[in-house]
């Protein structure tokens, strides 16, 4: 790509035209990271000159949040700004998430690796069967509850910590055509696993057992595996099934074994397997991820 000399001071139209040309939204990614360097210092060196000899200053006010905006999209997952990402089902089907800006408080607001993994897998382990209620932990923004009721029209209750709930009602609303088009529903709760709600006087939609159980990428801090598999024990119905997936961070493998080992002393077998995903925190990067189908050894 011709990249005008900043020195230059090259014109407003003459910088409309290279800025429309550079990869922004999904497309942030596109060019190999040589290129993406050569991009980014480019921008960095124009912002700093404030573009002083663009006299217009409605053209260099654009110009200027055009290029604010490009350097935050490449500027790690935590600046950047709020955007709307599209994932294809295997019909083909789009959903479309609000993702808001990330903070280390609101982890829900971004769609993790794991979740357009766990989507495409359940159409494959499972036939569409609308008498089937789904509880899903830790939703986030709601990709993959949004993605079962959709495939297989399960009655989804999607739940995860207050702040996260409201980002996840508005995808829920965005996507309602296609929750419903197989006779599907979602539902969205908060359920906090440090503080669930009380067995002696539970909500109306937490009375009935779940025949499905499912949580992406749950298991990476001390003790949520162990909050984890007391809620299944507490929602699952006894012949259930638990569907996880998470990815494997070097950082957080003790966590993972540790969930693991104690799935199996609750009483739960598995089927699992391994496969790479994408990850978007900072760039895009391979993550390899292990899904599970757990049910009780004593129902099969
Ligand atoms: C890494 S994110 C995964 C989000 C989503 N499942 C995905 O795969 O895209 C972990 C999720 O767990 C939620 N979470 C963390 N602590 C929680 C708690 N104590 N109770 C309920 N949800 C919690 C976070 O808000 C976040 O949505």
């Amino acid at each position: 790509m011709d990249l005008p000399s900043v020195k230059a001071n090259p014109p407003f139209q003459q910088i409309k035209a290279v800025l429309e040309k550079i990869p922004s939204g999904d497309h942030v990614w596109d060019l190999d990271g040589d290129e993406e360097k050569r991009i980014l210092n480019w921008l960095v060196k124009l912002i700093a000159t404030n573009m002083e000899w663009i006299e217009n200053t409605d053209e260099r006010e654009d110009l200027l949040v055009t290029v604010c905006q490009m350097i935050a999209e490449r500027s790690g997952r935590m600046a950047a700004p709020t955007k709307v990402r599209k994932f294809t089902m295997g019909n083909h089907k789009e959903i479309r998430i609000l993702e808001p800006s990330l903070t280390y408080d609101t982890l829900g607001f971004k769609t993790w690796g794991s979740a357009p993994l766990l989507s495409a897998h359940l159409p494959e382990w499972e036939t569409p069967d609308p008498s089937i209620r789904a509880l899903e932990l830790g939703s986030g923004t709601g990709l993959l509850g949004i993605s079962a009721a959709h495939q297989l029209g399960w009655q989804m209750v999607c739940t995860d910590l207050p702040e996260i709930v409201k980002n996840m009602e508005h995808n829920v609303l965005e996507n309602e055509s296609l929750v419903q088009e197989n006779s599907g529903s979602v539902e969205c709760h908060v359920l906090d696993w440090m503080n669930p709600p009380s067995t002696d006087h539970p909500p109306a939609w937490l009375e009935r057992p779940f025949e499905r159980v499912i949580a992406s990428d749950c298991v990476y801090e001390t003790n949520f595996g162990r909050l984890a598999i007391a809620l299944f024990l507490k929602y699952l119905a006894k012949d259930g099934i638990v569907i996880t997936e998470y990815p494997l961070r070097h950082t957080h493998l003790g966590e993972i074994a540790e969930f693991e080992e104690l799935m199996q002393k609750a009483g739960f077998i598995r089927d699992t397997g391994e496969e790479i995903g994408q990850e978007d925190f900072g760039s895009r990067y391979p993550v390899t991820c292990r899904w599970s189908r757990w049910k009780y050894s004593n129902s099969v």
